[in-house]
């Protein structure tokens, strides 16, 4: 029987007072680990609210620069933009055209916030008219005939000023043929961040409704992964490290925490980790109802995704987080 009149381990002692909490907190989270993402949308003058996700809203081009100079005095650095373009088609065109909204978009932050890093993701969904993430011929989305159209749309992207593209598509080898295209056309510098576990998930359904991108037929099972498996997770991420990503990612975040830790074991490169749209909207639906609170719950789940191993934060808790840890300090 432990004695607890004698003196010994009580771990009590560490938690007695904020100061001393603080003082041996493991985690630490800054605003300069997170990244924003941000809906730019065609048209003008529109800020939209999108419903299934409170607090975040579609951006016409002439209105991002303004909302991303809001970010950027809340401390935010870095903002992952997906583009709503006015029409979409089969082989998603407007992903790739140089007047696309993300390039347009990207001109225009980069003219007010010159400082702020600018992430493209570089996807078809968004922009296809079926709504799948590449070309589909008979029935299957191809893979190579996608890979070019990525390429294409990355440097645009980089072109217009980008400093990172994020390939979410899932195509076999698209890090590899965008790495090529962006350095035979100049873009040596701009750095590639992989979507590289991307799982096939509910928890994008906010997303969907925000872009506009939920396949018309079938799903994402073809080309996002299995939610079972791990090793092939760790394969994934090996393929994008060889193909030369210079940042890797694990999608989403929570419920994939173990994949972050493992990644983190077994890579020396940069992990993100991308708290997606429903990660976002349960804690929001939930503390709206009064049955979370939202700060607490929100900074909880953050934390825990630092704790596992994730050096930087897609989340769209950006802003706010970015404030609240303003008060705390
Ligand atoms: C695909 C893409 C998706 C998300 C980011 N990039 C959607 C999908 O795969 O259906 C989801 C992000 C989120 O849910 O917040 N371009």
């Amino acid at each position: 029987m432990i004695d607890i009149e004698r003196p010994g381990t009580r771990l009590r002692r560490l938690r007695r007072s904020e100061s001393i909490r603080r003082l041996v907190n493991e985690t630490d989270l800054h605003p300069s680990k997170l990244i924003a993402p941000v809906f730019v949308r065609h048209g003008e003058k529109v800020v939209e609210p999108i419903e299934s996700m409170p607090g975040v809203n579609r951006y016409s081009v002439d209105e991002v620069g303004s909302y991303v100079g809001r970010l950027w005095d809340a401390g935010i650095r870095g903002v992952l933009l997906f583009g709503i373009p006015g029409s979409k088609d089969e082989m998603g065109s407007q992903a790739y055209s140089s007047d696309g909204v993300v390039p347009r978009a990207t001109a225009e932050i980069k003219a007010n916030i010159p400082s702020v890093l600018v992430v493209a993701d570089v996807c078809l969904c968004e922009y296809t008219s079926h709504g799948h993430c590449g070309v589909v011929k008979e029935g299957q989305v191809d893979n190579d005939a996608t890979v070019p159209l990525l390429a294409k749309a990355a440097v645009e992207y980089a072109r217009a000023g980008a400093e990172v593209v994020a390939p979410s598509a899932m195509m076999d080898h698209q890090v590899a043929a965008i790495r090529t295209a962006l350095d035979d056309s100049g873009h040596r510098e701009t750095v590639v961040m992989g979507y590289s576990a991307k799982f096939a998930s509910s928890f994008y359904g906010p997303f969907r409704e925000a872009a506009g991108s939920t396949p018309a037929f079938g799903d994402r099972r073809a080309y996002q992964m299995s939610g079972a498996n791990s090793r092939e997770a760790l394969r994934e991420i090996q393929g994008d490290v060889d193909e030369g990503a210079d940042i890797i990612m694990v999608k989403p975040a929570l419920p994939y925490l173990d994949i972050i830790t493992k990644a983190r074991s077994r890579f020396n490169l940069p992990i993100a980790a991308y708290s997606v749209s429903g990660e976002y909207s349960m804690i929001k639906a939930a503390s709206i109802n009064g049955w979370l609170n939202e700060r607490s719950a929100a900074m909880e789940a953050l934390t825990s995704i630092r704790r596992a191993g994730a050096d930087i934060i897609i989340t769209y808790f950006a802003e706010q987080a970015a404030n609240w840890l303003k008060e705390a300090s």
